[in-house]
């Protein structure tokens, strides 16, 4: 994953209205979690906040560290980490979707993270993510006598997801789902080079002399759903939301009654 950033670019060309999403305040303290090499982190901090950026790569947050010495970054694996203080919220983008051992985990690690009234505000990958790409990569490795490839994401749909985030003890104050046709500016090769990036654990367990031939299968399968004339177009659907950590134990609001008075069942 260590290209991420110099290959595909976009994905943090892509940050922007998450951030505008998040509207940091200035002072605020905010985990970017999966910060890669810490572009949207560096974001963060031009718009005034304290940014602390958590990845599990730790060449990305060597070269996030080198690139952006004034900012915070440590490793850590999203599924159990943890912060000294209480932080005012938590952004993520395009790296929910990588944290597949166990989601409920990682959204519990941010629940602690946030103080209470805290944002979690995030864009992943939804249902239906890539999925033509997925599918030419399904028919080329079956066609090649191989296993179908284990896939290394987890692609939510949106009431799965909200319900998620509800019973970890959030608040969703806004979901959307949505198409973004994404162009693969940096790869000559197409679907093959979006596959060598982004599937390259799948990839790993062909036969060395294999690989090609199965990349090119995978571009002819794919083309028909995703070559334009002005080039290569990823599938993506994605998720995007903000939600707000519920205090825990909070006293209820003046005049709250649980039942009405009066007689019950
Ligand atoms: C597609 S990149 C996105 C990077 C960055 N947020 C951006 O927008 O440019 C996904 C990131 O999630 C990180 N990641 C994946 N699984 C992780 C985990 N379990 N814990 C922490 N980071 C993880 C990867 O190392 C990678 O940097």
């Amino acid at each position: 994953m260590a290209t991420y950033d110099s290959a595909f670019g976009y994905v943090s060309a892509h940050g922007e209205p998450l951030i505008d999403l998040l509207d940091p305040q200035p002072g605020e303290k905010v985990i970017d979690l999966g910060c890669g090499a810490g572009l949207l982190t560096a974001e963060l901090h031009a718009r005034g906040a304290q940014p602390l950026g958590i990845d599990g790569n730790v060449h990305l947050i060597a070269q996030a560290t080198s690139q952006f010495p004034e900012l915070s970054f440590t490793v850590g694996d999203a599924h159990d980490f943890t912060v000294s203080d209480a932080y005012d919220a938590v952004i993520s983008m395009s790296a929910l979707h990588w944290m597949v051992r166990d989601p409920d985990a990682v959204i519990a690690r941010v629940y602690s993270a946030l103080r209470p009234g805290g944002r979690f505000v995030a864009e992943m990958g939804g249902a239906g993510n890539c999925a033509e790409l997925i599918a030419a990569m399904q028919t080329a490795w079956r066609e090649f006598g191989l296993t179908e490839p284990e896939l290394p994401w987890f692609f939510p749909t949106p009431a799965g997801y909200a319900g998620r985030l509800e019973e970890a003890g959030f608040t969703v104050r806004l979901l959307e789902y949505f198409d973004r046709p994404t162009r693969m500016t940096e790869g000559p090769d197409g679907a093959a080079d979006w596959v060598r990036v982004y599937a390259a654990e799948p990839l790993r367990d062909v036969p060395p002399p294999l690989v090609q031939p199965l990349l090119e299968r995978v571009n002819e399968l794919a083309a028909p759903a995703l070559r334009r004339e002005s080039g290569w177009v990823a599938d993506y659907v994605r998720l995007r939301f903000a939600a707000v950590r519920k205090a825990d134990g909070a006293p209820p609001p003046p005049g709250f009654e649980p039942f009405p008075p009066g007689p019950s069942f």
